[in-house]
């Protein structure tokens, strides 16, 4: 095993991480402002938000709110430095953190719970709804086992979707599973999923992502697993709160659920909702700053009960890898070893960070494509079982 390498940080130059700190945060705090009607003193707090990004060291929350000794905690680590010298993923969950703190999410009053993103998760809803009606019957013609691994796919470029990356945003047309596509695919399980899922789980867990297309291959995929007889169950969690813009809340799952209450889809979902087969929850481990590796354990020994966890997205990938300067060539599987049961990642590629490659692989793709760790372009579908 090779020893644990640096995370990246928001202070490497030229890196990802720094410009997501330097263009991609105050462009969100643009946008949120843009997007919601907020009076004059919510619009100064993210403009002093935006400013303190831009030059200041990182200040402490000062709401009173359940987990601010938390994040004060966790953040004294870094005290006296700006955020340009960070921990990225750090900096990256602090960022929403504190968005949510000048807008008042946590506190009493008329903007309490009120979602800064809600607006464009509605935009992307809506897109998904017409990009279901245009497609379903392309994705319900095949034999289960080549439907299934269709639905893999489009669930995995659905991942595209991902509102807090301008860069990948317009990828996300695509979504469908696609053979002229499939090259993209850098590590590709999904005939051991296959195999893995069609011998029967009792319970398959679904650590979900961004809303929209995304969340829509997520739940086309578990009404098939659950039509199949392939589940008994399947879990959906989602964020306690907002988080990098477009991941899901059950209050989304659930909206989502009502666009597609006229459709052959939606019907079939709710009914497993009702019959408790399909299930929405959460837990505030999944938009806090911590990697899976400390990963709270009330909700290990619960997913210790998976016949296989699916675990959508790059931010799931970032935090099981520590969001650390891995190797290309270093093995995930021995890397996530002490992660509580099976599990599958499908991620497409938007953050600095790529492993189970083979020697000179990365080398050849990034001569070919210099943005190929950043540009949502590639993808994985990796499974990881355990004995
Ligand atoms: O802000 C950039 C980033 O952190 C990228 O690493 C990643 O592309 C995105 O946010 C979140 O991606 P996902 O929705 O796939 O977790
Ligand atoms: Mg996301």
């Amino acid at each position: 095993m090779i020893d644990q390498p640096l995370p990246l940080m928001t202070s490497e130059p030229g890196s990802f991480a720094r410009s997501t700190i330097v263009e991609r945060k105050p462009q969100i705090i643009r946008q949120v402002i843009a997007d919601n009607g907020y009076p004059p003193d919510i619009v100064a707090a993210l403009d002093a938000f935006r400013h303190e990004i831009a030059a200041g060291p990182i200040r402490p929350l000062t709401e009173v709110a359940p987990d601010t000794e938390f994040w004060n905690e966790q953040a004294a680590a870094h005290r006296g430095r700006t955020w340009l010298e960070l921990p990225w993923y750090f900096a990256e969950t602090y960022f929403y953190r504190r968005l949510l703190e000048a807008v008042r999410y946590l506190q009493p009053g008329p903007w309490h719970d009120q979602d800064p993103f809600a607006p464009q998760k509605r935009e992307q809803e809506s897109e998904a709804v017409a990009f279901l009606a245009q497609h379903w019957t392309e994705l319900t013609a095949a034999d289960p086992e080549t439907r299934f691994e269709a639905l893999l796919h489009s669930s995995l470029w659905g991942n595209r979707a991902d509102l807090s990356n301008l860069t990948v945003r317009e990828l996300a047309r695509g979504g469908l599973d696609a053979p002229s596509e499939r090259h993209n695919i850098l590590i590709d399980h999904s005939q051991w999923i296959t195999a893995r899922l069609s011998a029967g789980v009792s319970r398959l867990d679904l650590v979900t992502d961004n809303v929209g297309r995304e969340l829509l291959f997520d739940l086309a995929l578990a009404e098939f697993v659950l039509d199949q007889g392939w589940a008994t169950s399947v879990v959906f969690h989602l964020k306690d709160r907002p988080f990098f813009v477009s991941d899901a809340m059950p209050r989304d799952a659930e909206h989502f659920l009502a666009l597609l209450a006229n459709e052959d889809l939606g019907r079939r979902l709710e009914a497993h909702r009702l019959a408790g087969r399909l299930v929405f929850t959460e837990h505030p481990f999944w938009s806090r700053c911590l990697m899976f590796r400390d990963m709270p354990e009330d909700l290990a020994a619960d997913l210790s009960h998976s016949g296989l966890v699916l675990l959508k997205g790059d931010v799931n990938y970032r935090r099981l890898l520590d969001d650390a300067h891995w190797p290309y060539t270093a093995r995930l599987e021995e890397i996530a070893a002490y992660f509580p049961a099976s599990f599958a990642i499908l991620r497409t590629l938007k953050g600095e960070i790529m492993v189970g490659l083979s020697p000179g692989q990365a080398e050849t793709i990034a001569a070919a494509d210099p943005g190929w760790l950043i540009n949502g372009k590639r993808g994985i579908i990796q499974l990881v079982s355990k004995p």
